[in-house]
């Protein structure tokens, strides 16, 4: 009786050890992937690649991944970063021919360039703006910027000539969001300096040709203080996602300033039509449309996860690609990396030295070889740069034949990109002349807009 009384209670202290030892695996397991964004598998270290989508599978393999969360872009091949692998990561739907073709439909326009070939490729629920639109219903854009300084480059243009594709098609509302406490947050500026940073590329943006009486622009710094319904909804964020979350999704740290783990929450406010009461007249349930760089996916992947918690409508996404660096496809341009960029302050001639000094050549060494064998469009920087710029498709097209032949060589090829950026960016630098402090005032005070419901 006794023996088996002790039997028992040994049984049972092995299964209370055997159990505390799967909870502290299980702890680990956690920890490792609050650490690395990773899940934990034995015998794999973790990759280079160290944030992984809340809501996506991780990753299954241990290299070959490219890493592109709101901070970091770099691809593990020169063609650049996989989308259609980013697609399945992420969990969102391509745009496909379909979409396309609705798009235009309902717009009765023809579909813009940056759409037709693929630069912005990947969307959340476009469907279900554009089921609500043919039903009379209207919808609001919503896009952003990072004031990180003075020099905007050309790729920081792309989601803005693209929103004001939007905005004309559809005649609708926008509003734009300079994070400059974003900024102040993640860099080592004032918060002077990066309410000013605000001001100067507001004049860029301005200068893409936002319709004033549509368009309203903020910089956080003013407006997060100024609009109780813009802060509630702040608060409301806050209130319903967890710093594990945030964690998971961002890659956050315990070392982090508590700024930054609640800045996620800020970005996410103005998917909400109640944070602009004065546009919305306080209205919960006008949807939103987000164009952006994949890279703020993780942002609207959170907001679309709290939404429904909170009561309000997950906004619609559309996604464009990187734009490249002129070093080559494996990393997006960094402003303050001069020559990985062309800035809308250059001069003709900087535009061509920085071309033809800088630009990745997908060419052959020599121009027997080039003759011989043909350049690579894919990787060809030039190239790439004509595909975001060049509006004609037919001469377009008659340039990739021609590159990949051999009849065109790098030399030719770059001049005909350095004779299309040299007047789109001197006609930029004159509309942004135009752009008094005035005007700037204007489109960044809180006012109605115009619009038809
Ligand atoms: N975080 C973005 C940046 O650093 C700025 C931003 C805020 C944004 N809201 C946005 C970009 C909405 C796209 C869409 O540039």
């Amino acid at each position: 009786q006794s023996s088996k009384k002790k039997i028992g209670q040994c049984v049972h202290a092995i299964n209370a050890e055997i159990d505390a030892a799967v909870q502290l695996l299980l702890k680990l397991k956690v920890d490792y992937k609050q650490m690395t964004g990773q899940d934990y598998k034995a015998g794999c270290p973790p990759s280079e690649n160290l944030i992984v989508s809340n809501n996506g599978p991780a990753a299954d393999d241990c290299d070959g991944e490219d890493l592109v969360d709101p901070w970091n872009v770099s691809a593990s091949s020169t063609k650049g970063v996989d989308y259609d692998k980013l697609i399945v990561r992420f969990g969102s739907s391509k745009i496909d021919k379909e979409l396309l073709e609705r798009i235009e439909k309902v717009s009765g326009q023809r579909a813009h360039h940056f759409l037709r070939r693929g630069i912005f490729f990947s969307h959340r629920d476009m469907h279900q703006i554009l089921d609500a639109y043919e039903k009379h219903k209207s919808f609001y854009l919503y896009t952003g910027r990072g004031p990180s300084s003075e020099a905007m480059h050309v790729g920081h243009l792309i989601p803005f000539i693209f929103t004001k594709w939007l905005q004309d098609v559809f005649d609708i509302p926008l509003v734009v969001q300079m994070t400059d406490d974003e900024k102040y947050l993640w860099k080592d500026l004032t918060l002077e300096e990066c309410h000013r940073f605000t001001v100067e590329n507001a004049k860029d943006i301005i200068a893409c040709g936002f319709d004033v009486n549509k368009t309203f622009i903020f910089s956080d710094l003013d407006y997060m203080g100024a609009s109780p319904q813009f802060y509630r909804n702040v608060v409301k964020v806050q209130k319903h996602v967890t710093f594990n979350q945030v964690k998971g999704i961002f890659g956050f740290t315990d070392s982090d300033c508590i700024g930054k783990i609640s800045f996620p929450a800020i970005q996410a406010a103005p998917s909400f039509s109640s944070s602009f009461p004065q546009i919305f007249g306080g209205k919960k349930d006008v949807p939103c449309l987000i164009p952006c760089a994949i890279d703020q996916d993780p942002y609207f992947r959170m907001t679309r996860d709290v939404a429904p918690r909170i009561g309000l409508l997950k906004p619609a996404l559309l996604h464009s690609t990187f734009f490249p660096a002129l070093q080559g496809a494996q990393t997006k341009m960094s402003a303050s990396d001069p020559n990985s960029s062309i800035f809308l302050t250059d001069t003709p001639k900087q535009i061509k030295n920085k071309i033809n000094k800088h630009a990745f050549s997908g060419g052959k060494d020599t121009v027997e070889e080039h003759r011989k064998y043909g350049g690579n469009t894919e990787v060809d920087v030039s190239f790439l740069y004509l595909t975001f710029f060049l509006e004609d498709d037919e001469k377009l097209e008659k340039i990739k034949e021609d590159y990949t032949s051999g009849a065109l060589l790098t030399g030719e090829l770059k001049k005909i990109l350095i004779e299309t950026l040299q007047p789109m960016i001197a006609q930029h630098q004159e509309r942004r002349k135009q752009v008094t402090d005035e005007m700037v005032q204007q489109f960044m005070t809180p006012r109605p807009l115009n619009y038809k419901f």
